[in-house]
């Protein structure tokens, strides 16, 4: 059971240009393409005749013609020709979805249209900051359901086994975690003090010795988690609200389009208040990501499997007490979401 009242990304919108491009996103199938002024079209991806994906004809113009019998199709849906018959079927139409463009991403609105409204999106502090440097982001393919996605992103415990060459240092093993509750979310997050920089991070820190660390995890519904990382001299971390400026801030976004139960797209950015016009460091840092996001694929993988077998025991840890109030928060919003 998904959330449809919220925006999912569904593309970078480098991605979507003048061609259809299939898309699954909560179980339905998508066709995406721009309309000759910019905007992108999102329909339904299945010709109303026999169901061929409209994704696999032709775009004229603005016109989608579905590529078995050549029954057109406009921006709204609207069945414009049926080539092989005087008379247009009345009820020829597919389900078009509301889109919108931000921070380099396409997005697209799964439930009712009335509702979608663009300032719902995910608001991103800094975005147009000048001083903000960004990475060009990327996206990846995972084979489990989202949810152990958002659980390994309200973890930072994981970093000390699954990450060892980039995120993990000590201290990310055993010191102990704060869980606060948001109005559509939880924060995960803790102060670890005087300790070695982290593989990833040591190279970018413009400060010498140990450092006092943040590691702040965030995730709101239906599927926004905000990787908050804070590096500071050792000695002067504890209070983020009075970082002096050797502070290195790097927030990571990810963000989670489940494609059904068993398979998430998963988009991600990087965010820090450094080196804005450095491209080595930018793609440094996308290049690692990649790494690090291809060890926790492999794990959630594994996990999504493994925990499909009810034959062997099971249990919980103390460390996911972040997730599973997570967990329930998201299954409230999606109740209510059922009845209304
Ligand atoms: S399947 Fe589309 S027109 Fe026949
Ligand atoms: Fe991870």
């Amino acid at each position: 059971m998904f959330l449809n009242n919220c925006w999912y990304i569904a593309a970078w919108s480098r991605d979507i240009e003048r061609a259809l491009v299939a898309r699954t996103m909560l179980a339905e199938n998508l066709v995406l393409y721009r309309q000759q002024d910019g905007a992108v079209v999102a329909l339904e991806d299945a010709c109303p005749h026999r169901k061929l994906p409209l994704s696999k004809g032709r775009l004229l113009g603005d016109i989608i013609e579905c590529g078995y019998h050549g029954l057109q199709f406009d921006c709204s849906g609207n069945c414009v020709l049926a080539p092989t018959q005087s008379r247009i079927p009345p009820q020829a139409s597919v389900r078009t979805y509301p889109t919108a463009e931000k921070y380099g991403f396409v997005w697209i609105w799964m439930g009712d249209p009335e509702h979608a409204d663009e300032s719902k999106i995910f608001e991103i502090p800094n975005f147009e900051n000048p001083a903000w440097g960004k990475t060009d982001g990327g996206v990846l393919e995972i084979d489990c359901h989202y949810l152990w996605v958002t659980d390994n992103l309200l973890d930072p415990s994981h970093v000390a086994w699954v990450h060892q060459s980039s995120f993990g240092a000590p201290g990310t093993d055993d010191t102990p975690l704060r869980i606060k509750t948001l109005d559509d979310g939880v924060v995960v997050s803790r102060w670890i003090s005087d300790q070695a920089l982290p593989p990833y991070y040591a190279p970018l820190v413009k400060f010498e010795g140990n450092c006092d660390r943040l590691q702040h995890y965030e995730v709101r519904v239906p599927s926004v988690c905000i990787n908050r990382s804070i590096f500071t001299p050792a000695g002067t971390g504890g209070q983020e609200s009075e970082l002096n400026d050797k502070a290195y801030v790097m927030v990571s976004y990810n963000f989670m389009t489940p494609i059904d139960e068993n398979t998430t797209t998963y988009y991600w950015l990087q965010h820090y208040n450094n080196d804005p016009h450095d491209t080595v460091i930018a793609k440094q840092l996308n290049d690692g990501a990649v790494i690090a996001f291809n060890e926790d694929r492999e794990i959630l993988e594994a996990v999504h499997m493994g925990m499909q077998n009810t034959t062997t025991p099971k249990l919980d840890l103390a460390l996911d007490a972040g997730s599973l109030r997570y967990r329930k928060i998201l299954d409230g919003v999606i109740a209510k979401e059922q009845v209304s």
